[in-house]
Parts: C-alpha cells; structure tokens; sequence
C-alpha cells in the first residue's frame, strides 16, 4: 500500500492534468476568454460565478468565495485529505504515481481512511464474485424476481454475502487486510471466543458510494427462502457508523447519479435502494435514496453542490408529511448558515401503499419525468395539508385555520413567495379576501406587504431577503449575496483593469462598501499598494495571501464583455464604482431615517434638524453619483 507520493508527481500530475475537464464533471463549463465560466458546484446560484482558469490551473467563486488549485478543488467538492486528492486524480487521468520508501512510522502515519476504504473496496469485490458464484444463484433469482437485469446489477456493483458465518471476514484476512481495520469499516465483528463473524449473512448487498465512488458502506437485504437461523431479521441491515459511513451523510446512488443529476438540474430523493435502481432502470438517472434515514442538512447540503431543485418523493401518509415538514426546516437552517443557498424544495406525493420504484412500474420513465416536473413545492405541500385537517365549516375553524396556516407561512424567507402563497394557498383556499389575511399577517407579525431589498443589483438570494423582511439586521455585518458579490468583482475588475477611466470617485471606496471579504482583501492591497490606479504588479505584491494574489490575477485577465467596447467603457466603469457608493448613501439613510423616526418622540429639536440636514446632504450625494439635476 500507498507510502509518501514522490514529490515531483505531485507537480507532474498538477501541470499536466486538465482542471477545465475535472471541473466539468461537476458542472458545466462555457468558454469566456482566457477563463471558462459556470455555475458554482458549492453554491446555489442562477447566474454563474464561478470560474475556471486553466492558465493558472486556478478555479474561484465569487459568489461563494471559494478558490484554488485542482487538488484544492478535489479536496473541497469530495471531501478528501491533499494525498487522496492526488491519488483520485491520478486514478482519472490514468496518472501512475510513484511512491517514496515508507519509514515504519510513516507507515502508522499513512490515513486511516485510504486503509479503510481500501477493505471495503475489497469487501465490495468479494461479495461481487459471491453473487456470481454458484452460493449466489438465491440472490441471482431474487433480482430477476423483481426485474432487474445483470448490467443492473453491474452498475450498482451488487453482491451477495453468503449466509455462514465468516466467508467475508475469512476472505479479507487472507487477502491481508488487517483485523482491527476490518473490524473498524464494521464489516466483521468480533466474537466471544476471540474470532471474526460477518455483519451481513445471506443478503443481497447494496454498496453505498461517496460522492467520489469509494465504497463507504452497505445495505443489505434479506432473501426470501433463506434460513436465518431461526431468527426473523431486519428486511435491510446497513452499515453500522464507522469512521466512513455517517448516516446523516449517506446519499445511496449518488456516485452513479451526479452527472445525471447536473445535466437534469435535479434531484429525486427516494427512500431505498430498489428506488433508486428501479428509476435508474427506466432512465430517471437524477435519483438517490436516503436508505431509512430521514432527509437532514447534511444531505441537503451534498445535494446542493449538484442542483438546487430538490424534489422529495414520500408516501403521500402523515409520516411523509412529516418528513417533508422535517426536510423543510433542514433547508431553512442551510439557508441560514450564511452560505446563501437557498434550495428549491419539492413534494412528489405518491399514493399510499406505493413507492417510486411502483411508479416507474405504473406509469414509466415518462409518467415520471412528468410527476417530478409537477412536484408541489414544500411549502404549499405542507400549507395543504394542514388546512386538510382543518375545519372550514365555521367560522371559528376558518379563523383558527388562518393563524396556523400563517404561522406555517412565516417560515418561509422569500416575501415574494409569502405573499403568493398567501393568496393561493391560504386566502383562496379558506375564502378570505386576501387584504382580511395580509391584516391578520401582520397582527402575528407575518410579513406580506411589499419590502424592497437592501442591497443593489436587481436578484436576490433568500438570505438577502430574509435580511429585509425581518430588519434590525441592518446594523450586522452586510449580507453577502450573489448579486451583491457580483457587482463587487465587476467593479473590482474594472478597477484592476481600466485604471485610466475610474471617476475621482473611485478614490473614496473603502472596505465598508464592499460585502465580500475576498473583495475586501483585494482592496486592501490595492490601497496598500498606494490607491486606485497603483501599479499591477505593487498590488498583487501587497496581497495578504496567495489565494488574494490569485485572485487578483484572475480579476485583471478575466474578459468583460461590458467594457470591451471602448466608447462605453469609461461610463461602464464609472457606473458600477458609482453603484458600490450609492449603496453606502442608501445604507446611511436609512439609519439617519430610522433615528428620525425614534426621534420624533422625544424632545430634541436640534437633533432633529442635524439628522434632516444630513439627510438632505446624502440626498444631494446620491443625485451626484447618479448623475441627476442637484
Ligand atoms: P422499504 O421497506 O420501502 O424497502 O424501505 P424497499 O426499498 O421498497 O425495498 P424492497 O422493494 O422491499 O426490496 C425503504 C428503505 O428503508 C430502509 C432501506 O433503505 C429501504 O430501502 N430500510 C427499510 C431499512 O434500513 N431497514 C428496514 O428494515 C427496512
Ligand atoms: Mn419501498
């Protein structure tokens, strides 16, 4: 096994591999100059952001504000420590690394995972050859049973482990693999007298993949004939939580789906194995399946790398509902967590005694490609439901509706979407006139009425506008967002790359007009470099990190199709600086305008005239940076 890479591999393999051809496995790449352009796989976003630029085997975010090399990427996206970065690099490229001589502790040293996934590997190509075996025939005839083909089978890399009491641990140890590791990956445990049993006996067996393909677990499931030695076990045993396998984590296909899932912009989230194969079978190849577990923010935020439409397919009983209600709140507190995604959560409502895999039965891949397309979002999914309960025969029951359903709808973050639901879903849906709803909203201190957003650039994310609808937040750190982080780079390009056309306004930006701290850091080294029009090279000199110095690099090459025309370019550049400004201006005026407000209530007559005197000097600031009549 692996000792420390040869060094000058690492460097090898790093120049010659191709980052935009990695890259756009995860997402689709277009060709913008010098660099190639798509939508960011670690954020949610409409617009793309994110950039690859092969010259200097560079990728970066501005929305997200991530960036770095190929192996940076490969550590971020599948979770990976640097040499298993290098090591799955070369595995795609066919790259063939030399390894240094290994000291005995180096050897200790070498990361438990690359052993453990090397046993489950190895686990997985056991229980391969058993299916096939003549042991396997009782699992050979149970997937035809229930129409899977053998290249179904192939795909998912199914096994079978046969019912005694140790082949797999027997066949590990001797393929060398040490005990404790094996005991680790939760394949085999250890029994009184001091042997090795296998966890799965006479079970059809499902590999579970990482997003990168290493076999993180399994499930397996019973077979009918099968004698279990008197017991009555578990339909599906899975992996146990091992250093490998987090529950929480577990998306069963997503290995064999992330491409399917880019390209269709979505994703299905079934509940089993026979799901996910079955859809697979019938071409809905976006499908994945939580194996038990009920659909958490750590799945969430896998997911969200690959689509931002999330559709979830559940019984249409209570105990969906409650799943969905469960996913709902798992996605408003990813939202929360600062990095803007904001997904497009989706119920695919199946009938009660029917699962996704009796769907593509019923109806085939059409009919289900078809369904996923009318999927309810969450939100009136569980608005439904809760006035399904209600009684909207009497008055009493109809008032009583309207608060819970309100208080339903003030979940949700976006106030476009709170005031559409509103209507359709509550106001109608009871037989209330939508005015008598907004006014009880706004009694329960539910938002409906029209709120404009906070910062400038026309979309906004749900983070932004939550940042609005509840207020008070102005006082925080302004919220990144990826209209926001746009507007940011663009101008910070036009600032790196159009020196001679930046207004004298240009000089007065400071970090508090800018949002994103990686657009904070490049103007820091521009002012330490001695200011706007500072020399390139003086800037990137006084960067803080490589990343920054990376960054600037890429904001100075990259093409900007606005000012490539150069009788608009000074008025492109002028307007977007321009932009960043006006906002500071907007920003103090709605402090000065709120402390008027509380002022109004007190007795301090001079105060109240130095605030209206500063407000009408923004005033005649924001009309001079817009150009307009003073
Ligand atoms: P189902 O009972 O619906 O199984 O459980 P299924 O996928 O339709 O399987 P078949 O069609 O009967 O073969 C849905 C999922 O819940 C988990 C499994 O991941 C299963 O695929 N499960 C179910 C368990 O983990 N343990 C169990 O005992 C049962
Ligand atoms: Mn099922």
């Amino acid at each position: 096994m692996a000792g420390r890479i040869v060094k000058d591999d690492i460097e090898a393999l790093r120049t010659q591999a191709d980052i935009v051809a990695v890259v756009g496995e995860y997402t689709t790449l277009k060709r913008a100059g010098r660099s190639y352009k798509g939508l960011c796989p670690f954020h949610t976003e409409k617009t793309p952001s994110f950039t690859v630029t092969p010259d200097g085997n560079f990728y970066n975010c501005f929305g997200c504000g991530v960036s770095g090399d190929l192996y940076d990427f490969l550590m971020r996206i599948e979770g990976l420590e640097f040499p298993e970065a290098v090591e799955s690099l070369a595995r795609r490229t066919g790259f063939q690394l030399r390894y240094e001589q290994m000291s005995a502790r180096e050897r200790r040293a070498v990361g438990e995972r690359t052993r453990l996934v090397a046993a489950t590997g190895a686990a997985r190509d056991f229980l391969v050859a058993q299916l096939y075996a003549e042991e396997g025939k009782v699992a050979r005839d149970y997937l035809v049973s229930r129409g899977f083909s053998r290249s179904d089978a192939e795909t998912f890399e199914l096994g079978y482990a046969p019912n005694r009491f140790d082949a797999m641990a027997r066949s590990l140890t001797a393929e060398g693999f040490g005990e404790q590791d094996l005991i680790t990956t939760g394949l085999v445990a250890r029994t009184e007298r001091g042997g090795l049993r296998d966890r799965f006996r006479g079970r059809l067996m499902f590999p579970i993949h990482d997003t990168g393909g290493d076999v993180i677990g399994f499930g397996g499931r019973v077979l009918p004939g099968l004698d279990y030695g008197g017991f009555d076990p578990p339909k599906y045993l899975n992996s146990s939580e091992t250093p490998l396998y987090k529950k929480t984590r577990v998306l069963y296909g997503v290995h064999q789906a992330r491409s399917e899932i880019v390209r269709a912009e979505q994703v299905l989230v079934c509940e089993g194995y026979t799901d996910v194969m079955a859809l697979h079978q019938a071409g809905v190849g976006y499908s994945v399946a939580t194996c038990g577990t009920a659909v958490g923010v750590e799945h969430l935020r896998m997911l969200a790398r690959y689509a931002q439409r999330v559709v979830l397919a559940f019984d249409g009983d209570a105990a969906g509902v409650k799943a969905a209600e469960r996913a709902w709140e798992a996605a408003r507190e990813l939202e929360g967590d600062g990095q803007g995604v904001a997904l497009d959560l989706r119920v695919l409502v199946l009938p009660e005694t029917s699962d996704p895999a009796d769907l593509v039965t019923e109806v085939g891949a059409e009919g289900v490609a078809r369904a996923v397309a009318e999927a309810t979002p969450v939100v009136p999914f569980v608005l439904r439901h809760h006035l399904a309960a209600a009684d909207l025969d009497t008055e009493s029951g109809r008032t009583a509706a309207l608060k819970d359903a309100l208080t339903v709808l003030g979940r949700e973050s976006d106030p476009d979407l709170r005031r559409e639901w509103a209507r359709t879903e509550i106001a109608e849906r009871i037989g209330y006139a939508y005015g008598f709803v907004a006014d009880t909203a706004a009694r329960l201190g539910v938002q409906l009425d029209a709120h404009e957003g906070v910062a400038a650039g026309g979309g906004s994310s749900g983070a932004q506008r939550r940042g609005a609808a509840e207020g008070g937040r102005t006082a925080a750190a302004p919220s990144v967002t990826a209209a926001r982080a746009r507007l940011e780079r663009a101008a910070l390009r036009a600032l790196l790359q159009h020196p001679e056309h930046l207004p004298v306004e240009a000089a007065e930006l400071t970090e508090e007009d800018l949002t994103h701290p990686d657009a904070r850091a490049v103007l820091r080294a521009v002012r330490a470099a001695g200011g706007v029009g500072a020399d390139l090279q003086a800037v990137v000199d006084a960067a803080e990190d490589d990343r920054i110095r990376g960054l600037l690099r890429a904001l100075a090459l990259e093409d900007d199709p606005e000012t490539a025309d150069r009788d608009v370019v000074a008025e492109v550049v002028a307007g977007r600086i321009r932009r960043l400004l006006v906002d500071r201006v907007d920003a103090s005026t709605r402090q000065l305008r709120e402390e008027l407000a509380r002022l109004s209530h007190t007795t301090d007559p001079d105060r109240v005239l130095a605030v209206q005197r500063e407000l009408a000097e923004l005033q005649r600031r924001r009309r001079s940076l817009l150009g307009q009549p003073a």
